[in-house]
């Protein structure tokens, strides 16, 4: 029996444009191709946690739109329990997203009824769900809410995993009931103001109270120790659209601390996932 995984964040429909080029300000372009699927970055770490047969548990809200069923159906076929989906009046989160030539993305997220997800009800099923082993988090839900539930949570002896993004200031309290932060390169350097080099990921380190991951896209992601920094190389790939590499890094990772393993081993499993799906096109449509 695996053990149980919770997601709380956000569930967003895509909405993909491939474009060899993107349009400059005030000019109309003809793109390639279009896809609709489900996203979200919430979502999708759930999902590639379910589709690697993780028990996985996703908190989110929805609206009353007719993305709300089919979204519940997409979880539960990817194996994701969604007892503890909340639901409101209104629109549920999209998102638009332009895809270059080299399988770049920009992303506009509106979040809709993500950002009416009640943090009590969320601890209520954190309580109902009982014996979390690992609590997963992002930026697309309020951040009272998150501070709110991954509190409970590390309080409870949960182990949480947080994935700042989109980029936000973190109040130092905060990363006190964090155990694993997972910031990209880009998220490293808002956070912590500074760039994204090997010094400043050890001195960023310091300043912290939880153990720091970083990924880097296309050369894999980086284990910060407190004097001493491990690589994990990721394999060259055709990148075709790397929407949704870095979700499914966390949902990996997330996975395979569930099932206790070493941190470097989950890193390494988790660089490989995310570099299988930057070669296929769409959000969770590119997992496997
Ligand atoms: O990380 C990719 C995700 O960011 C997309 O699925 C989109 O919905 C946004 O949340």
């Amino acid at each position: 029996m695996s053990s149980k995984i919770c997601v709380i964040g956000s569930s967003n429909i895509d909405q993909i444009a491939y474009t060899k080029n993107i349009p400059a300000d005030g000019e109309t372009l003809f793109g390639d191709s279009f896809q609709m699927g489900f996203g979200g970055k919430g979502a999708n770490q759930a999902v590639m946690a379910g589709l690697l047969g993780a028990d996985v548990y996703m908190i989110t809200c929805l609206g009353d739109d007719v993305y709300k069923e089919m979204t519940i159906n997409n979880y539960e076929a990817n194996n994701v329990n969604t007892d503890h989906i909340q639901l409101v009046k209104g629109a549920s989160g999209v998102a638009p997203i332009w895809v270059d030539a080299t399988g770049q993305n920009r992303i506009i997220v509106i979040p809709g009824a993500n950002n009416e997800i009640d943090a009590q009800k969320a601890i209520s099923s954190i309580e109902e769900i009982g014996d979390i082993s690992v609590l997963v988090g992002q930026c697309e839900i309020p951040m009272e809410v998150n501070h709110e539930v991954f509190q409970y949570a590390k309080s409870n002896s949960v182990t949480t995993i947080f994935n700042p993004a989109p980029a936000k200031k973190l109040e130092r309290e905060f990363l006190e009931h964090i155990s694993w932060l997972i910031p990209n390169e880009n998220e490293f350097e808002l956070i912590s103001g500074m760039e994204p080099n090997d010094d400043n990921f050890l001195k960023f380190n310091e300043e912290i109270p939880c153990n720091l991951i970083v990924t880097l896209g296309e050369k894999g992601a980086v284990l910060v120790d407190e004097n001493k920094t491990y690589y994990f190389d990721a394999p060259s790939v055709n990148a075709i659209d790397t929407t949704g590499a870095g979700d499914s890094f966390i949902g990996t990772f997330a996975y395979e601390l569930s099932e206790s393993n070493s941190p470097e081993s989950c890193i390494k499993k988790a660089v490989e996932k995310a570099s299988q799906s930057v070669t296929k096109k769409g959000t969770q449509s590119s997992y496997s």
